[in-house]
């Protein structure tokens, strides 16, 4: 677990030194069974045609998931809805931040590995190997669902704030993320809950945060079951 791996990025392959072949999401990976890896996302499909209203309509919370994987560019797309950079010159987000603080950090929990959501390079890190989806809700779902994204706020960007305003601006910047990636689920026929019900100090054990880290909701997104 989490030994580092030498691995060459061209486009969205990722390449390393060893002979073992996966699929993930998509993508064609080769490293070592147990290796960390990074994979390339894909831009964002930005001129999809979804009109507005007709996506808050349809928007709901739903927890009945197919164990289908979603394609690389599905979990690009999401990705990109949730908080991607959608301003380049400014490094802006889609989604809207409390003094432009930028303290949540999306965590991407599937089957092969814990990831972390690299929006200014739109990659994603993995972070740890191995499954921790069941840790992140407490609902016989979360362990089948394919994606289970953990909103973690990063503290250390807050330092100027009191502890009550640092918790207030992190659950209202969360809540914008999570509500995109609700109307993402809604335009694009995907299944999404947002959880507040989760075992916390498990869950941050299991993601090796540091203190200055705290989860504040997570969420799964997969095809409807
Ligand atoms: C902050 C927050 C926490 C939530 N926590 C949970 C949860 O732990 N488990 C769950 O099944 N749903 C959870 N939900 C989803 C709500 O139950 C759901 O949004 C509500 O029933 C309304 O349904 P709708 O989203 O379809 O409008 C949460 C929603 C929010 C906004």
């Amino acid at each position: 677990m989490n030994t580092g791996a030498r691995k060459v990025l061209i486009k969205n392959v990722v390449v390393s030194t060893a002979a073992a072949c996966f699929f993930v999401a998509g993508s064609i990976i080769l490293s070592f069974a147990g290796e960390l890896e990074t994979v390339k996302l894909a831009a964002p499909r930005i001129d999809k045609d979804h009109p507005f209203l007709e996506v808050l309509k349809n928007r709901s919370t739903r927890r009945e998931f197919s164990t289908r994987d979603l394609s690389l560019q599905e979990l690009s797309d999401l990705l990109w809805a949730a908080d991607g950079i959608n301003r380049p010159e400014s490094g802006k987000r889609t989604a809207p931040s409390a003094m432009d603080m930028q303290e949540i950090d999306i965590y991407v929990a599937t089957a092969k590995g814990l990831y972390l959501y690299d929006a200014k390079n739109a990659l994603l890190v993995m972070k740890i190997t191995g499954d921790i989806r069941e840790i992140t809700g407490r609902q016989p779902f979360v362990k089948d669902a394919p994606v289970n994204l953990i909103y973690v706020a990063d503290f250390s960007r807050m330092s100027r704030l009191s502890a009550e305003a640092r918790d207030f601006y992190a659950a209202a910047d969360t809540g914008f993320i999570s509500e995109n990636v609700y109307l993402y689920c809604s335009s694009s026929g995907l299944a999404t809950v947002v959880r507040g019900l989760f075992d916390r100090v498990a869950l941050e054990k299991a993601m090796r945060l540091r203190p200055d880290q705290r989860v504040i909701l997570t969420q799964t997104v997969g095809y409807p079951g």
